[in-house]
């Protein structure tokens, strides 16, 4: 199995044309302005987004954290072997069993288990308790006995998280609808090792890994000129290679390589609101969500929070009696009820008649009546709130290709996460954002070459696993 897979995307369907009452065009108008990056704007965002990066670099505890991951120089290519990683933090829970073949070629087996609400904001260790319940029952599951050996695991841990080794770390706040109590300032490592040996599993946790790193980890294993690997999926972030000269708070002393790979936290950008077009829709989510005034980026660019900023829009329409003739149904009132896949498909539909768009709000939300202009606006709401999405990607992408000057020699970029992989348009509309900000450079798309990678929390931290195995032998004291 190659690390890239040919995927089709559906297209976005753009429409103009709203055909409303002149009160309708009038609010459409307005939400349309608040929306809209525009090149100038797009630009200003990330130049304010690259001065971050950078101070994030010079000293500790800023907004964007750049948290050195403690992954040194590149992969060779050579890693072979089979490791387990662990997957926290996306929609599910997945425990993967990797074999690296060496050049990019693997084989996974995965099996995925449902985290339920309860777990995510309880106490912390019947977190652990659960995941050591599901590492133990994949270990029955696939057979896997290695004798006295333990076997060696990446685990893939997407919160934000102060590394100080490559299998150690302190976290640092929860994201994305996670909030268990009792894990903030501890190191999720020994947490998940102490639940394993408590049950006597045979697993050592060798390598605590950020998506974003193993994302990247995994696109170089077939693609040696990477230099980033990001997340647009249920929430979003990127890591790149930085040259050690630049990581000017490094304190960790002599290093391997000259190079590191930096875990950006991006999803926190401009939690101070300088530059973001934040709006009182985004306002409302965040004062809503389990982390008012944090990961601010985030909650405007990623799967778990865009369909809430349009059902934050469509309720004022409905409020002011401009949409739906003023009703709601129970599930539109709800929160998180319009999901962002019922965007996808919005956005994907076409025709006059736009019969999916219907269908959604008829069948799926219960609105009582659903006119065609109606539809139409809840089209061009969802295409606004999709867009900025895509452009903000953009800025930050933007950002790492300046910072780490990847223009000039051309890179890759694996991308991995649900709005990436599945929205319609959102690479494209990231390509349109990069083609404004680098108006001197007419190929920018061939030079920063964007790829789904595909399973970067499994591949990818099974390579770190793999490294830090490396590591550990050749130092026994890591
Ligand atoms: C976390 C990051 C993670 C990203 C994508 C964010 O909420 O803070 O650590 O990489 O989600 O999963």
């Amino acid at each position: 199995m190659a690390s890239q897979t040919q995927r089709k995307v559906p297209v976005a369907h753009t429409i103009t044309t709203i055909g409303g009452t002149p009160p309708q065009e009038a609010m459409v108008d307005k939400i349309v302005k608040a929306f809209t990056i525009t090149p100038e704007y797009l630009e200003e965002i990330t130049q304010h987004f690259l001065s971050e990066m950078k101070k994030g670099l010079n000293e500790e505890d800023q907004t964007i954290a750049m948290i050195p991951s403690f992954v040194e120089g590149r992969l060779t290519g050579e890693e072979v072997g089979q490791f387990l990683a662990l997957d926290l933090g996306g929609t599910n829970l997945r425990v993967v069993l990797v074999d690296l073949q060496g050049r990019g070629n693997f084989t996974t087996k995965s099996t995925k288990y449902k985290v339920s609400d309860s777990l995510k904001t309880g106490d912390v260790k019947d977190l652990y308790n659960f995941i050591a319940d599901c590492i133990d029952s994949f270990l029955t599951e696939h057979n896997l006995d290695y004798g006295t050996a333990d076997i060696h695991l990446g685990y893939t841990f997407s919160f934000p998280v102060y590394q100080s080794k490559i299998n150690r770390g302190l976290q640092k706040q929860w994201t994305k609808g996670f909030n268990c109590s009792g894990a903030i300032g501890k190191d999720p490592v020994i947490l998940l090792q102490d639940a394993l040996a408590k049950k006597h599993v045979p697993v050592l946790v060798s390598a605590l890994v950020n998506d974003t790193v193993g994302t990247l980890l995994s696109n170089a294993y077939s693609k040696p000129d990477t230099n980033a690997g990001i997340i647009f999926g249920t929430g979003s972030n990127g890591a790149y290679i930085e040259k050690m000269s630049n990581i000017k708070k490094w304190k960790g002393g002599p290093t391997s390589s000259d190079e590191m790979i930096i875990n950006m936290e991006f999803g926190a950008f401009d939690n101070e609101r300088v530059v973001l077009p934040v709006t009182p829709w985004d306002n409302k989510l965040d004062r809503e969500s389990i982390n008012p005034h944090k990961q601010i980026f985030e909650k405007m660019i990623s799967g778990m929070y865009l369909g809430e900023i349009a059902r934050n829009v469509l309720l004022e329409l409905v409020d002011r009696t401009l949409l739906f003739e003023g009703y709601s149904s129970k599930e539109l009132n709800s929160q998180w009820g319009f999901e962002t896949t019922y965007m996808s498909t919005i956005e994907a539909d076409q025709g006059d008649s736009l019969k999916e768009t219907h269908r959604v709000l008829s069948s799926s939300l219960n609105i009582p009546k659903v006119s065609e202009v109606d539809c139409r606006i809840v089209k061009r709401v969802c295409d606004l709130v999709g867009t900025r999405a895509a452009r903000l990607a953009a800025a930050a992408i933007a950002g790492i290709a300046r910072q780490s000057s990847s223009v000039q020699n051309g890179c890759d970029i694996g991308i991995d996460g649900s709005l990436y992989e599945f929205y319609p348009s959102f690479e494209q509309r990231i390509e349109q954002g990069l083609v404004e900000l680098f108006p001197d450079v007419p190929d920018i798309n061939k030079r920063i070459r964007l790829g789904l990678a595909k399973d970067g929390s499994g591949v990818g931290a099974a390579l770190c696993a793999c490294v830090a195995k490396k590591m550990a032998e050749r130092r026994p004291s890591v």
